[in-house]
């Protein structure tokens, strides 16, 4: 009797663990596009769940009727089919503004191969993510905006084999957001979604960029996952037939270095190289550009020179379509009106976008700012949002470190000053030093006061950062209290100060009401707040660069106001619609300006 009492006991204290211990997801592998990848993106059939049912309806399992009396009230057949890549609330009107659970189906054929490993790999699914193949859970995943995998190596079999993904974007107390952010909250699996197969023993990550301060010394590693630990890596460069040979440790990993003088990537001579980089096992290619960034005393220097960073703030969404920006095309449409604008970087708000606009970026040109979503109301008490923020900042910066064009990791936004949250910042800041010493760290910060004309940075854990990002609205959330060109800066300490968000709102066209009234929502007023701006930049001693906010209307559930705002925030230099606002020439001929 004792024993069956025991056998109890060790059972339900198992089942009871394991209700709880969601197995997470691996950090996705390095380039994925560059791997033996077979793509599960298309129509997924859904079953959209608002309450929850679908837990313990158990919708993961085939419901498949054995006798008469048998019934399922689930099933994915007969159901929606939602698009994949892409945000399901642009998709169907009854889930615009949804925040709950939506459970995803995809079926694949596969005949494994003995020797190969087989992965799942998600670019992004906003926000909560639990993985099931062949009606067994695999997995989670929290964060909306990095990329993730699963080994399924030991689940699959020959033949259909079926994925399903609970997906959940409801707001979170303890989120990276957490309940309050100024853009819309897109849910669902918004970017690719691949099956990958790879040898036994394959390439899983690679580091290959010059080291801090160096303009031809490679400084980096690489790391092989598998049985086979020890083997010889050569690393060539067809273009200038150079071919670099390494050997693997113990642990797979081999330090890559070498010197060697590149062409370096600029703005201006945006160079990559074609890298192969094969073990005996594995290969795989990748385009990887050269440049040292730093900073000397105000300026951010670019391969050894000071360079003005003349950047815009973008949202990863097409206006066009309202919906995520999830395709090329997409990146193109966003990308090319940075580069008509004059710009040289963009700043990706509030979160990592999809790694093909980042690539894009890099090709056109464009350096990059890269930020996780630390967005104001976080709550720097829980540890274990702490813990979701600094594993996010790990997956962004371990997916785009080999991206030259990338030059600031960016740990937050407009976060506010608390013992708790300049220790997490601290924290993300030795975390980026750790992974990727060569690239400049941010956070833009909105801790300051604007009073007589004197703006004072007063934030005390910017002087943990190389360069001092402030969000200021002078001109629409606070009027101007003097001159543009009389205004006193005050700051924690002696860094560069970049402007990382300034603007104001104005519905395209409109010139009703008195001029000098915000609440004209006129064009006419924005102008005037971006002259006024300008004044001021011209009269900043240690500005490195702007960032307007920002680069075309956008979608924000936070947005009220019916007639000039109905759901969409208007601090676009251009409209939903793509049309010039006259605040845009003044940035344009700014930016000329700037390169004089
Ligand atoms: C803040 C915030 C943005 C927001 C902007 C605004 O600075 O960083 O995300 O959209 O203000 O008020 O429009």
């Amino acid at each position: 009797m004792i024993a069956i009492r025991k056998s109890r006991i060790i059972c339900y204290t198992i089942c009871a663990l394991s209700m709880y211990a969601h197995a997470r997801a691996e950090m996705a592998m390095q380039h994925i596009e560059g791997r033996n990848i077979t793509s599960l993106n298309g129509g997924w059939d859904v079953i959209i769940d608002p309450t929850n049912n679908g837990d313990w309806r158990k919708v993961w399992i085939e419901p498949v009727v054995q006798n008469d009396h048998q019934f399922f009230e689930y099933s994915f057949d007969g159901g929606p089919v939602l698009r994949v890549p892409g945000d399901f609330n642009s998709q169907r009107c009854e889930l615009t503004y949804y925040e709950s659970t939506v459970w995803y189906r995809r079926r694949f054929e596969l005949r494994p191969e003995t020797g190969s490993r087989y992965f799942l790999y998600f670019g992004a699914v906003n926000y909560l993510a639990r993985v099931y193949l062949n009606e067994e859970e695999i997995g989670v995943h929290e964060g909306g905006f990095t990329p993730f995998q699963f080994e399924i190596t030991n689940r699959v079999h020959e033949g259909m084999n079926t994925v399903v993904v609970r997906v959940n974007n409801r707001r979170r107390e303890d989120g990276v957001p957490a309940e309050g952010y100024d853009w819309l909250n897109y849910g669902g699996i918004t970017r690719d979604v691949y099956l990958v197969v790879t040898p036994e023993t394959y390439i899983e990550d690679y580091f290959i960029q010059l080291r801090k301060d160096s303009f031809n010394e490679v400084d980096g590693w690489i790391r092989l996952n598998g049985e086979r630990k020890n083997q010889r890596i050569v690393l060539t460069i067809p273009e200038t037939g150079q071919k670099f040979s390494f050997k693997t440790d113990g642990d797979g990993r081999a330090r890559i270095h070498f010197n060697w003088d590149f062409e370096l990537w600029s703005p201006e001579n945006p160079k990559r190289y074609d890298l192969i980089i094969e073990s005996e096992t594995d290969m795989i290619h990748d385009r990887i550009g050269f440049r040292t960034v730093g900073v000397e005393g105000f300026r951010v220097l670019l391969n050894g020179k000071p360079v003005f960073l003349k950047a815009v703030n973008i949202h990863e969404e097409n206006p066009f379509t309202g919906s995520r920006a999830a395709t090329a095309a997409d990146n193109r449409v966003l990308l090319d009106w940075a580069k008509e604008l004059g710009c040289n970087m963009v700043r990706l708000a509030h979160y990592p976008h999809n790694e093909a606009m980042v690539r894009m970026a890099e090709e056109m040109g464009l350096m990059v700012w890269s930020e996780i979503p630390v967005y104001q109301h976080i709550n720097f008490k829980n540890p274990k949002t702490v813990k979701t923020m600094n594993h996010m900042l790990r997956e962004m910066i371990t997916r785009d470190k080999n991206r030259c064009g990338v030059i600031i990791w960016s740990v937050s936004n407009e976060t506010y000053a608390s013992p708790e949250r300049d220790q997490a910042h601290i924290g993300m800041v030795n975390i980026c030093r750790e992974m990727d010493p060569a690239r400049l760290v941010s956070a833009a910060i909105s801790n300051q006061s604007y009073r007589d004309n004197t703006f004072e940075v007063w934030d005390p854990m910017v002087c943990h950062l190389d360069i001092i990002s402030v969000n200021e609205y002078i001109g629409w959330y606070v009027p101007w209290q003097g001159h543009p060109s009389d205004i006193n800066w005050v700051m924690v300490c002696d860094k560069p100060l970049f402007i990382s968000e300034f603007g104001g709102e104005a519905h395209y066209g409109s010139n009703h009401g008195p001029k000098h009234r915000a609440a004209s929502w006129s064009e006419e007023y924005l102008a005037q707040i971006y002259r006024d701006q300008m004044m001021m930049f011209d009269a900043t001693p240690n500005l490195c660069g702007i960032s307007p906010w920002l680069l075309v209307d956008y979608r924000s559930t936070a947005r009220l106001h019916p007639v000039y705002q109905s759901g969409w925030n208007r601090k676009g230099l251009l409209s939903d619609q793509g049309e010039k606002k006259k605040a845009w020439f003044i940035v344009q001929d700014y930016f000329r300006r700037a390169d004089k």
